[in-house]
């Protein structure tokens, strides 16, 4: 796609912002869509936010994703975010509508297409949750309206339970927070069906580490990882080495992306162009998410 004076302009901003995926995921998505768009990373020091969001404004650009440090942040700088949004407290896309910024939050909607996408319905079912951080609140908010039974498990425990409070009261669903310890965690993964990992353990270059021993791990469950660097976790390949149903953070890269596309122009996502271009760049040729 040439790039011309109409050519629209989407961007990322962040810190650190230079191993981000999104540029490559998005870029492939505009031009299979042969939409005449551009997207780019922009480094935004904590402390530059403000005049980051008023250059959005004065650049016109159109769309906007958010991550750390910022995603709390910027909800001052809005002019509204979605309900989603709100109950998180953070933000990962903006779109800018005719001049107003509104804020959303995919990462939890990514998370429930993963699995939905994967043949994994969580409707009715008991689910662990490993982690209360923007994303595991992100989460959380879809399960807990899905979910038979939400058990959240946080280092910080008081911030699992918090919000575990928090769904109880909105949704009237059973909603259980508590401590992420081994003991804790051993009594609570008998009775689920799905455990997904929605802390940062296990991330590069951490690789060989997990919140869950092998030996807790069985046949019968779905497990998730939202950390998709490296594509193979430990705890997924743990948990593939039992025979239990996989699904990559890779997944949840693509589908939260993909709601932010549709969010932007209001038209699906080629969501297998998208999963391409971000294994591409994981340098993970060849490999497959295949079950
Ligand atoms: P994100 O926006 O990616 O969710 P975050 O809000 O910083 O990032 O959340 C990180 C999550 O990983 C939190 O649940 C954090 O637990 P705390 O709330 O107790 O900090 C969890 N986490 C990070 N390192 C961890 C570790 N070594 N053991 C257990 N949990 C960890």
């Amino acid at each position: 796609m040439e790039v011309s004076g109409k050519t629209k302009v989407f961007c990322v901003i962040g810190d650190p912002i230079e191993h981000s995926l999104s540029p490559m995921m998005h870029n492939a998505a505009f031009r299979h869509s042969k939409i005449d768009a551009v997207y780019v990373a922009f480094k935004v020091e904590k402390g530059t936010l403000e005049d980051a969001v008023k250059g959005m404004h004065s650049f016109g650009i159109c769309g906007m994703n958010v991550t750390t440090p910022h995603k709390t942040a910027i909800i001052k700088y809005l002019d509204g975010v979605d309900t989603v949004a709100e109950f998180v407290g953070a933000v990962n896309t903006v779109l800018n509508a005719n001049g107003k910024l509104l804020g959303f939050n995919t990462d939890g909607i990514g998370a429930l297409r993963a699995l939905e996408e994967n043949g994994v319905k969580t409707k009715g079912k008991r689910v662990l949750l490993l982690g209360a951080g923007g994303a595991g609140r992100a989460i959380a908010f879809q399960l807990a309206q899905e979910a038979d039974e939400l058990i959240i498990l946080n280092r910080d425990a008081n911030k699992a339970r918090v919000l575990a409070g928090a769904l109880r009261k909105r949704f009237n669903k059973r909603v259980v927070g508590n401590d992420l310890t081994p003991n804790v965690l051993k009594n609570w993964i008998e009775d689920v069906d799905v455990l997904i990992n929605a802390t940062s353990v296990g991330m590069h270059p951490h690789r060989d580490h997990t919140l869950v021993d092998k030996s807790l791990l069985k046949p019968e469950l779905t497990v998730m990882d939202i950390v998709y660097n490296p594509v193979k976790t430990k705890l997924l390949k743990d948990a593939k080495s039992v025979g239990a149903k996989v699904i990559y953070g890779v997944e949840m890269l693509v589908y939260q992306g993909a709601a932010s596309f549709e969010i932007w122009f209001n038209q699906s996502a080629p969501v297998e162009v998208m999963k391409e271009a971000v294994l591409e760049k994981l340098q993970a040729g060849g490999l497959s998410l295949e079950q």
